[in-house]
Protein backbone atom coordinates (compact mmCIF):
# COMPACT_ATOMS: atom_id res chain seq x y z
CA UNK A 1 0.00 0.00 0.00
CA UNK A 2 1.80 3.53 -1.07
CA UNK A 3 1.52 6.22 1.46
CA UNK A 4 -1.01 8.02 -0.66
CA UNK A 5 -3.59 4.76 -0.21
CA UNK A 6 -2.75 4.98 3.60
CA UNK A 7 -3.53 8.12 4.21
CA UNK A 8 -7.05 8.13 1.94
CA UNK A 9 -7.36 5.14 4.19
CA UNK A 10 -6.87 6.61 7.22
CA UNK A 11 -9.17 10.13 6.48
CA UNK A 12 -12.16 8.51 4.91
CA UNK A 13 -12.63 7.92 1.52
CA UNK A 14 -12.32 11.59 0.00
CA UNK A 15 -9.54 13.47 -0.62
CA UNK A 16 -7.42 13.91 2.81
CA UNK A 17 -7.61 18.03 2.55
CA UNK A 18 -10.95 18.00 3.53
CA UNK A 19 -9.94 16.75 7.04
CA UNK A 20 -8.84 20.60 7.68
CA UNK A 21 -12.76 20.99 8.60
CA UNK A 22 -11.96 18.52 11.18
CA UNK A 23 -9.55 20.39 13.17
CA UNK A 24 -11.24 23.56 13.13
CA UNK A 25 -8.41 25.65 12.23
CA UNK A 26 -9.49 26.93 9.40
CA UNK A 27 -12.21 29.66 7.90
CA UNK A 28 -14.80 27.21 7.62
CA UNK A 29 -17.37 29.12 8.01
CA UNK A 30 -16.34 32.02 5.66
CA UNK A 31 -19.34 32.16 2.96
CA UNK A 32 -18.19 32.47 -0.45
CA UNK A 33 -19.75 34.87 -2.39
CA UNK A 34 -21.09 36.84 0.53
CA UNK A 35 -22.17 40.03 -0.60
CA UNK A 36 -19.61 42.68 -0.39
CA UNK A 37 -16.96 40.56 0.84
CA UNK A 38 -14.37 41.93 -1.25
CA UNK A 39 -10.97 39.88 -0.40
CA UNK A 40 -8.70 41.46 -3.21
CA UNK A 41 -9.01 44.67 -5.09
CA UNK A 42 -6.84 45.52 -8.21
CA UNK A 43 -7.81 49.06 -8.69
CA UNK A 44 -6.46 50.98 -12.15
CA UNK A 45 -3.21 48.97 -11.48
CA UNK A 46 -0.21 49.26 -13.55
CA UNK A 47 3.13 47.56 -13.58
CA UNK A 48 6.37 49.29 -15.49
CA UNK A 49 10.06 48.08 -15.11
CA UNK A 50 12.37 50.87 -14.26
CA UNK A 51 13.51 50.50 -17.52
CA UNK A 52 10.11 51.46 -19.22
CA UNK A 53 9.01 48.38 -20.34
CA UNK A 54 5.01 47.71 -19.42
CA UNK A 55 4.46 44.74 -18.06
CA UNK A 56 0.30 45.42 -16.49
CA UNK A 57 -2.00 48.18 -17.69
CA UNK A 58 -4.97 49.25 -16.16
CA UNK A 59 -5.97 46.18 -14.07
CA UNK A 60 -9.03 46.39 -12.94
CA UNK A 61 -9.84 43.45 -10.74
CA UNK A 62 -12.31 41.67 -7.81
CA UNK A 63 -11.69 38.65 -5.98
CA UNK A 64 -14.48 38.08 -3.80
CA UNK A 65 -14.08 36.01 -0.20
CA UNK A 66 -14.10 32.03 -1.10
CA UNK A 67 -13.73 32.02 -4.57
CA UNK A 68 -11.10 30.83 -6.84
CA UNK A 69 -10.37 32.95 -9.21
CA UNK A 70 -8.40 31.68 -12.26
CA UNK A 71 -5.81 34.24 -13.98
CA UNK A 72 -5.48 32.15 -17.60
CA UNK A 73 -3.06 33.47 -20.05
CA UNK A 74 -0.51 32.64 -22.41
CA UNK A 75 3.74 32.54 -21.22
CA UNK A 76 4.49 35.83 -20.54
CA UNK A 77 0.79 37.44 -20.06
CA UNK A 78 1.56 38.98 -16.62
CA UNK A 79 -0.04 36.11 -14.44
CA UNK A 80 3.01 36.11 -11.98
CA UNK A 81 3.44 39.60 -12.02
CA UNK A 82 -0.39 39.89 -10.75
CA UNK A 83 0.25 37.21 -8.26
CA UNK A 84 3.13 39.10 -7.30
CA UNK A 85 1.62 42.46 -6.74
CA UNK A 86 -0.75 40.86 -4.49
CA UNK A 87 1.70 39.41 -1.82
CA UNK A 88 3.96 42.59 -2.47
CA UNK A 89 6.95 40.91 -4.20
CA UNK A 90 6.34 43.50 -6.19
CA UNK A 91 4.43 47.31 -6.03
CA UNK A 92 2.40 49.21 -8.75
CA UNK A 93 3.61 51.62 -10.52
CA UNK A 94 0.25 53.29 -11.09
CA UNK A 95 -3.06 52.51 -9.34
CA UNK A 96 -3.57 50.52 -5.95
CA UNK A 97 -3.71 46.62 -4.83
CA UNK A 98 -6.54 46.48 -1.62
CA UNK A 99 -6.86 43.35 0.64
CA UNK A 100 -9.87 43.29 2.61
CA UNK A 101 -10.90 46.37 1.78
CA UNK A 102 -7.47 48.32 2.38
CA UNK A 103 -4.24 49.62 0.17
CA UNK A 104 -2.05 46.98 1.29
CA UNK A 105 1.06 49.89 0.14
CA UNK A 106 -0.24 50.99 3.70
CA UNK A 107 0.24 48.13 5.74
CA UNK A 108 3.04 46.27 7.22
CA UNK A 109 4.52 43.77 4.71
CA UNK A 110 5.62 41.04 6.92
CA UNK A 111 2.38 40.60 8.03
CA UNK A 112 0.34 40.85 4.89
CA UNK A 113 2.79 38.17 3.52
CA UNK A 114 1.85 35.80 6.95
CA UNK A 115 -1.78 35.70 6.02
CA UNK A 116 -1.20 34.91 2.40
CA UNK A 117 0.03 31.65 1.43
CA UNK A 118 2.20 31.41 -1.71
CA UNK A 119 2.46 28.30 -3.76
CA UNK A 120 4.53 28.23 -6.51
CA UNK A 121 6.25 25.56 -9.12
CA UNK A 122 9.61 24.13 -8.43
CA UNK A 123 11.42 26.24 -6.36
CA UNK A 124 9.28 26.82 -3.50
CA UNK A 125 11.03 24.84 -1.40
CA UNK A 126 14.38 25.47 0.60
CA UNK A 127 16.60 22.52 -0.13
CA UNK A 128 18.62 22.66 2.81
CA UNK A 129 15.60 22.32 5.21
CA UNK A 130 13.42 19.30 5.89
CA UNK A 131 9.76 18.70 4.78
CA UNK A 132 9.25 19.67 8.93
CA UNK A 133 11.23 22.96 8.54
CA UNK A 134 9.88 23.89 4.94
CA UNK A 135 6.11 23.19 6.40
CA UNK A 136 7.05 25.26 9.62
CA UNK A 137 8.96 28.26 8.59
CA UNK A 138 5.61 31.01 9.20
CA UNK A 139 4.92 29.29 12.21
CA UNK A 140 8.47 29.35 13.56
CA UNK A 141 8.82 32.97 12.67
CA UNK A 142 5.09 33.65 13.86
CA UNK A 143 6.91 32.31 17.07
CA UNK A 144 5.05 28.72 17.71
CA UNK A 145 6.77 26.13 20.07
CA UNK A 146 8.65 23.27 18.36
CA UNK A 147 5.96 20.66 19.56
CA UNK A 148 3.25 22.83 17.90
CA UNK A 149 4.72 22.98 14.65
CA UNK A 150 5.43 19.17 14.97
CA UNK A 151 1.91 18.66 15.84
CA UNK A 152 1.36 20.77 12.81
CA UNK A 153 3.23 19.72 10.26
CA UNK A 154 1.87 15.93 10.67
CA UNK A 155 -1.69 17.05 10.85
CA UNK A 156 -0.83 19.04 7.35
CA UNK A 157 1.28 15.96 5.36
CA UNK A 158 -2.13 13.79 6.17
CA UNK A 159 -4.07 16.41 5.02
CA UNK A 160 -2.58 16.10 1.41
CA UNK A 161 -2.25 12.37 1.48
CA UNK A 162 1.95 12.31 2.47
CA UNK A 163 3.11 9.52 5.30
CA UNK A 164 4.01 10.90 8.44
CA UNK A 165 7.80 9.82 8.66
CA UNK A 166 8.69 12.35 4.81
CA UNK A 167 8.90 15.08 7.78
CA UNK A 168 13.00 14.39 8.30
CA UNK A 169 12.91 14.16 4.10
CA UNK A 170 14.87 16.73 2.20
CA UNK A 171 13.14 18.02 -1.15
CA UNK A 172 15.25 15.84 -3.49
CA UNK A 173 14.39 12.72 -1.68
CA UNK A 174 10.49 13.47 -2.95
CA UNK A 175 8.82 12.83 -6.12
CA UNK A 176 7.87 16.03 -7.76
CA UNK A 177 3.89 15.57 -6.85
CA UNK A 178 5.32 14.77 -2.97
CA UNK A 179 7.06 18.12 -3.54
CA UNK A 180 4.16 20.00 -4.83
CA UNK A 181 2.06 18.72 -1.86
CA UNK A 182 4.21 19.72 0.29
CA UNK A 183 4.38 23.12 -1.27
CA UNK A 184 0.58 23.26 -0.64
CA UNK A 185 0.94 22.20 3.09
CA UNK A 186 3.42 24.18 3.89
CA UNK A 187 1.18 27.47 2.28
CA UNK A 188 -1.43 26.39 4.68
CA UNK A 189 0.52 26.09 7.74
CA UNK A 190 -0.28 29.23 8.83
CA UNK A 191 -3.56 29.09 8.04
CA UNK A 192 -3.86 32.43 5.88
CA UNK A 193 -7.16 33.54 4.51
CA UNK A 194 -6.06 34.09 1.07
CA UNK A 195 -3.64 31.69 -1.27
CA UNK A 196 -1.69 32.53 -3.93
CA UNK A 197 -0.67 29.21 -6.13
CA UNK A 198 1.72 30.07 -9.32
CA UNK A 199 0.81 26.64 -12.10
CA UNK A 200 1.12 24.77 -8.69
CA UNK A 201 0.75 21.46 -10.68
CA UNK A 202 2.23 22.78 -14.57
CA UNK A 203 5.34 19.87 -13.90
CA UNK A 204 3.08 16.79 -13.01
CA UNK A 205 2.45 13.91 -15.04
CA UNK A 206 -0.99 14.13 -16.02
CA UNK A 207 -2.39 11.17 -13.12
CA UNK A 208 -0.67 13.26 -10.47
CA UNK A 209 -2.06 16.38 -12.03
CA UNK A 210 -5.56 14.78 -12.05
CA UNK A 211 -5.28 13.85 -8.13
CA UNK A 212 -4.03 16.74 -7.15
CA UNK A 213 -6.41 18.60 -8.83
CA UNK A 214 -9.46 16.64 -7.42
CA UNK A 215 -7.73 16.79 -3.99
CA UNK A 216 -7.59 20.79 -4.30
CA UNK A 217 -11.23 21.15 -5.07
CA UNK A 218 -12.15 19.02 -2.13
CA UNK A 219 -10.27 21.15 -0.05
CA UNK A 220 -11.76 24.33 -1.32
CA UNK A 221 -15.32 23.13 -1.03
CA UNK A 222 -14.83 22.37 2.32
CA UNK A 223 -13.13 25.44 3.49
CA UNK A 224 -13.68 28.26 1.04
CA UNK A 225 -10.37 30.06 1.13
CA UNK A 226 -9.77 32.92 -1.25
CA UNK A 227 -7.28 31.35 -4.12
CA UNK A 228 -5.82 33.18 -7.34
CA UNK A 229 -4.88 30.38 -9.24
CA UNK A 230 -2.47 30.82 -11.83
CA UNK A 231 -2.73 28.65 -14.76
CA UNK A 232 -2.05 28.45 -18.96
CA UNK A 233 -4.06 25.40 -19.03
CA UNK A 234 -7.85 25.60 -20.01
CA UNK A 235 -8.82 22.55 -18.65
CA UNK A 236 -7.50 23.09 -15.41
CA UNK A 237 -8.99 26.72 -15.40
CA UNK A 238 -12.49 25.06 -16.27
CA UNK A 239 -12.13 22.62 -13.49
CA UNK A 240 -10.81 24.38 -10.65
CA UNK A 241 -12.03 27.93 -11.19
CA UNK A 242 -15.27 29.66 -9.94
CA UNK A 243 -14.06 32.34 -12.51
CA UNK A 244 -11.96 32.56 -14.92
CA UNK A 245 -9.56 35.89 -15.60
CA UNK A 246 -8.25 36.22 -19.37
CA UNK A 247 -4.92 38.14 -19.80
CA UNK A 248 -3.02 38.57 -22.76
CA UNK A 249 -0.25 41.15 -22.82
CA UNK A 250 -0.15 42.31 -19.65
CA UNK A 251 -4.61 43.09 -19.81
CA UNK A 252 -7.27 41.54 -18.47
CA UNK A 253 -9.25 40.74 -21.58
CA UNK A 254 -12.38 39.46 -19.55
CA UNK A 255 -13.51 37.38 -16.27
CA UNK A 256 -16.26 34.83 -16.66
CA UNK A 257 -17.28 31.90 -15.26
CA UNK A 258 -16.21 28.45 -17.02
CA UNK A 259 -19.78 28.21 -18.23
CA UNK A 260 -19.91 31.54 -19.66
CA UNK A 261 -16.22 30.86 -20.34
CA UNK A 262 -17.20 27.46 -22.93
CA UNK A 263 -19.57 30.05 -24.94
CA UNK A 264 -18.06 33.15 -24.81
CA UNK A 265 -17.84 35.46 -28.44
CA UNK A 266 -14.80 36.99 -27.02
CA UNK A 267 -12.19 36.25 -29.73
CA UNK A 268 -9.24 35.29 -27.11
CA UNK A 269 -11.82 33.05 -25.00
CA UNK A 270 -12.90 31.50 -28.01
CA UNK A 271 -9.90 30.93 -29.27
CA UNK A 272 -8.94 29.14 -26.17
CA UNK A 273 -11.96 27.26 -26.30
CA UNK A 274 -11.16 26.07 -30.05
CA UNK A 275 -7.42 25.32 -29.01
CA UNK A 276 -8.61 22.51 -26.53
CA UNK A 277 -10.71 21.23 -29.05
CA UNK A 278 -14.17 19.60 -27.77
CA UNK A 279 -12.62 18.58 -24.48
CA UNK A 280 -13.31 20.89 -21.57
CA UNK A 281 -16.82 20.99 -21.85
CA UNK A 282 -16.66 17.73 -20.20
CA UNK A 283 -14.70 18.82 -17.35
CA UNK A 284 -16.82 22.44 -16.59
CA UNK A 285 -18.71 20.77 -14.29
CA UNK A 286 -19.22 24.42 -12.35
CA UNK A 287 -21.81 26.75 -12.57
CA UNK A 288 -22.50 29.80 -13.71
CA UNK A 289 -22.94 31.59 -9.59
N1 LIG B 1 12.08 41.61 -13.90
C1 LIG B 1 11.74 41.52 -15.18
N2 LIG B 1 12.53 42.08 -16.13
C2 LIG B 1 12.19 42.03 -17.42
N3 LIG B 1 11.09 41.45 -17.90
C3 LIG B 1 10.27 40.85 -17.02
C4 LIG B 1 10.55 40.86 -15.62
N4 LIG B 1 9.57 40.20 -15.00
C5 LIG B 1 8.72 39.79 -15.96
N5 LIG B 1 9.15 40.18 -17.17
C6 LIG B 1 8.44 39.98 -18.44
O1 LIG B 1 7.13 40.43 -18.25
C7 LIG B 1 6.20 39.64 -18.95
C8 LIG B 1 5.17 39.09 -17.99
O2 LIG B 1 5.79 38.20 -17.09
P1 LIG B 1 5.00 37.22 -16.12
O3 LIG B 1 4.11 38.02 -15.27
O4 LIG B 1 6.03 36.39 -15.45
O5 LIG B 1 4.14 36.37 -17.16
P2 LIG B 1 3.39 34.97 -16.98
O6 LIG B 1 3.43 34.59 -15.54
O7 LIG B 1 2.03 35.20 -17.49
O8 LIG B 1 4.14 33.99 -17.83
C9 LIG B 1 7.03 38.57 -19.63
O9 LIG B 1 7.24 38.98 -20.94
C10 LIG B 1 8.30 38.55 -18.84
O10 LIG B 1 9.39 38.12 -19.63
MG1 LIG C 1 4.32 32.92 -14.63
Amino acid sequence: MTGRTKARVATGASAGWVNLLNFGMLGASMEPNAAGELAIEFCAVSYVLPGGQQLLSGLDLKVQRGETLVLLGRSGSGKTTTLKLINRLLSPSHGEVRVNGKSISQGEVIRLRRSIGYVIQDVGLFPHYTVEQNIGLVPKIEGWSSERIRSRTQELLQLVGLEAQLASRYPHQLSGGQRQRVGVARALAADPAILLMDEPFGALDPLTRDELQREFLSLQQGLSKTVVFVTHDLREALRLGSRIALMEAGQLVTVLSPREFLRSTVPLAAAYVKAFGDGPSVAAHRGDS
